[in-house]
């Protein structure tokens, strides 16, 4: 995918950005020309991931905290103001893969969570960016959502229903939005990040082989699908739910096997991610 430069200026906020996917979109964003906020609930990780940043070139602060606080999202929103003057993307990256298990076994309490990390938050933080900024200037929201909400699994039904609640979510603000703030998606496959580790780590070539294009994926698959969503060069794209996985879905369609099958196939039941 071809991505237009930022427009002078712009500034992104990315949550769940001091590793995996979020940091290779702060990176990918930052060498397109955004000036970043990033965020993340652990602060030494964060500091580290906005260290490394700058010593690329990039323009970058950190605001520690859980995207479901809403007080620290109305802070990291503030603080994009108050540091840049301006707020033009907005990545809702973060995200929780608990609980792990059949639907009928779920905590409910832990199923709540979920949907507030999953799905609330990517909502709150877009109506704090839309008043901040966005309703009048404009700007573009990308929700990582995942391959894995368009199907059902073993194990990974809390989280799959919350990613398809997001892509709904998706597809509904792309409506109240527009014509100002274009709001896309990006489903990832199994990428290479720490939040999918149970299911790749030891289990690579198996993964590998069940997969049309041969390999799992990378942050930067991700990273460059949202840099694209986000740049001028997608100025008539909004609504739209861009396919990252490495043809996991077409292998699945012909009657393949999905990454998380051969997971489960490979390994004995687990507790939690
Ligand atoms: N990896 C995959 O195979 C895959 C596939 C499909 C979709 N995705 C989606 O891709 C996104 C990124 O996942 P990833 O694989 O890059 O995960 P990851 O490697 O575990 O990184 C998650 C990042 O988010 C932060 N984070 C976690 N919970 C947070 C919260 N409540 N508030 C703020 N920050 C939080 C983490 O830092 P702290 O722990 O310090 O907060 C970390 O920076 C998620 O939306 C995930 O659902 C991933």
């Amino acid at each position: 995918m071809t991505s237009a430069p930022a427009r002078e200026g712009a500034v992104a906020l990315v949550t769940g950005a001091s590793r995996g996917i979020g940091l290779a979109v702060a990176r990918a964003l930052a060498r397109s020309g955004h000036r970043l906020v990033v965020t993340a609930r652990e602060p030494v990780a964060l500091e580290a991931a906005v260290a490394a940043l700058r010593a690329e070139g990039a323009r970058a602060v950190g605001c520690a905290g859980g995207v479901a606080d809403s007080g620290r999202a109305e802070a990291c929103v503030a603080l994009a103001m108050h540091e840049f003057g301006r707020l033009d993307v907005l990545v809702n990256n973060a995200a929780t893969n608990a609980p792990y298990g059949a639907l009928m076994d779920v905590d409910l309490a832990r199923w709540r969570t979920a949907f507030t990390v999953n799905v609330e938050a990517a909502l709150h933080l877009t109506q704090l960016a839309w008043r901040a900024w966005m309703s009048e200037h404009g700007g573009a929201v990308v929700n990582i959502c995942s391959e894995g909400a368009s199907h059902t699994g073993p194990n990974v039904g809390a989280y799959g229903t919350s990613k398809a609640a997001l892509l709904h979510l998706t597809a509904q603000l792309a409506g109240e939005l527009a014509p100002s703030v274009r709001v896309n998606s990006v489903s990832p496959g199994l990428i290479r990040t720490e939040m999918a580790r149970f299911v790749w780590d030891g289990a690579e070539d198996q993964l590998a082989a069940s997969l049309p294009l041969g390999r799992i994926g990378e942050p930067e698959d991700v990273a460059s699908a949202v840099t694209w969503l986000v740049s001028d060069a997608a100025e008539w794209v909004t609504g739209a739910d861009v396919l990252v996985d490495g043809g996991t879905r077409v292998r699945a369609a012909a009657g393949g096997t999905s990454p998380y099958a051969v997971h489960e196939r490979l390994r004995a039941p687990r507790e939690e991610p």
